[in-house]
């Protein structure tokens, strides 16, 4: 397990502060698949940096597999930071491995070398350790490449190489720092589906630090949102998907939805999206594909209000369906009212999309 506690850090620069995390706190259970997502700059690397202490922060808590690498002490000139012994650190840092966009592989050492590298004053034999690199070159399906040069690979190749010197000293924890944004859709995909398999196989926890929602929505169970320095929104992906409540977070949802084609078409101002009076643009989600049409029924059932079908949608979050319809809702304001309320009652996510054009 991981645990964040109140953790701060602050980049002190000729221009001015950075706050880069601002009391940052989250709990990643064992075996979980842990997305963050932010756009540049909003403290992503940093707050994983500090999992390790690569980065060192300026308050806070940080626990990592039972160990407790930072702590908050009361001192006479207040709080204080204080950090596990660097012998400790070294034996805990085995138990966590990292993987970057660039790879940061031994450019003039064998694929063998790279993933020996951890494994150089471990107190194993040569023989051992020429066991233990053939396992994982075996393990990210790489066993033909062991006596070639990186310069010799392409991109997703040597991010199986770094994925291989990582594990190599057995981690239970596996820290990804934009690790497939320098591949292509299919290196991307083919990396993905090998940290899923790590994740099963081994039992692997991984915190994933992404900028893009598509690779949060195949791999993640949970994940955590950040924007300047700060989580906005957590929880299970599944339900962040079925209910965003930042703008950041439908942002992000929106760059993956099949339903932000709407947002061309409001931009357009396609007839099948115009509204007027007390018209409502919305988007409802259900989280199964077969509820859609019992709740239309039914709400033109309940209340004096008509609905206009624009666009209907069903999305695969890990394996499970996510349905969503974009409507229009016309009626009077107080059924209208009622129709959202009973939306709520019965969990069916109801986000109002801004039509500039609504008459
Ligand atoms: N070593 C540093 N010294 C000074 N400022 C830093 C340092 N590292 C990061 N920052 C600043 O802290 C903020 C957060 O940076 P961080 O690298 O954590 O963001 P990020 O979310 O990983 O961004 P990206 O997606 O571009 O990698 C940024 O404003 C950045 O400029
Ligand atoms: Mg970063």
């Amino acid at each position: 397990m991981i645990e964040i506690k109140n953790l701060y850090k602050t980049y002190h620069l000729k221009t001015g502060d950075v706050e880069a995390a601002k009391n940052v706190s989250l709990r990643i259970e064992d075996g979980e698949i842990y997305g963050i997502i932010g756009y540049s700059g909003a403290g992503k690397s940093t707050l994983v940096r500090c999992i390790n202490l690569l980065e060192v922060p300026d308050a806070g808590e940080i626990t990592v597999n039972g160990v407790q690498l930072t702590r908050m002490v009361n001192t006479a000139k207040g709080e204080k930071l204080e950090k596990i012994g660097n012998r400790q650190l070294n034996q805990a840092r085995k138990g966590i491995g990292m993987i970057f966009q660039h790879f940061n592989l031994l450019d003039r050492s064998t694929v063998f070398d790279n993933v020996a590298y951890p494994l150089k004053y471990s107190g194993k034999s040569k023989q051992e350790i020429k066991k233990r690199v053939h396992e994982l070159l075996e393990l990210v399906d790489l066993t033909d490449k062991a006596s070639v040069y990186p310069s010799q690979l392409s991109g997703g190749q040597k991010q199986r190489v770094a994925i291989a010197r990582a594990l190599a000293n057995n981690p239970g924890v596996l820290l990804s720092d934009e690790a497939t944004s320098a591949l292509d859709p299919e290196a991307t995909e083919a990396i993905l589906n090998l940290l899923k398999k790590l994740n099963a196989k081994l039992g692997l926890t991984i915190v994933l630090i992404t900028h893009e929602m598509s690779v949060i929505k195949s791999i993640c169970n949970k994940v955590a949102v950040m924007e300047n320095g700060e989580v906005v929104e957590n929880g299970d992906v599944y339900d962040i998907f079925a209910h965003p409540k930042q703008t950041i977070t439908r942002r992000f949802i929106n760059t993956v939805s099949n339903l932000s084609k709407i947002n061309k078409m409001i931009a357009e101002d396609v007839p099948l999206v115009r509204t007027s009076g007390n018209d409502r643009l919305v988007k409802l989600t259900f989280e199964s594909e077969s509820t859609g049409d019992a709740v239309i029924s039914e709400i033109s059932k309940r209340f004096d209000v008509r609905v206009n079908i624009v666009l209907a949608n069903v999305e695969m979050i890990g394996d499970r369906p996510l349905g969503g319809i974009i409507v229009i809702l016309k009626g009077n304001e107080e059924a209208i009212i009622n129709t959202f309320r009973y939306l709520e009652e019965i969990k069916v996510g109801a986000e109002v999309l801004s039509n500039e054009r609504t008459a």
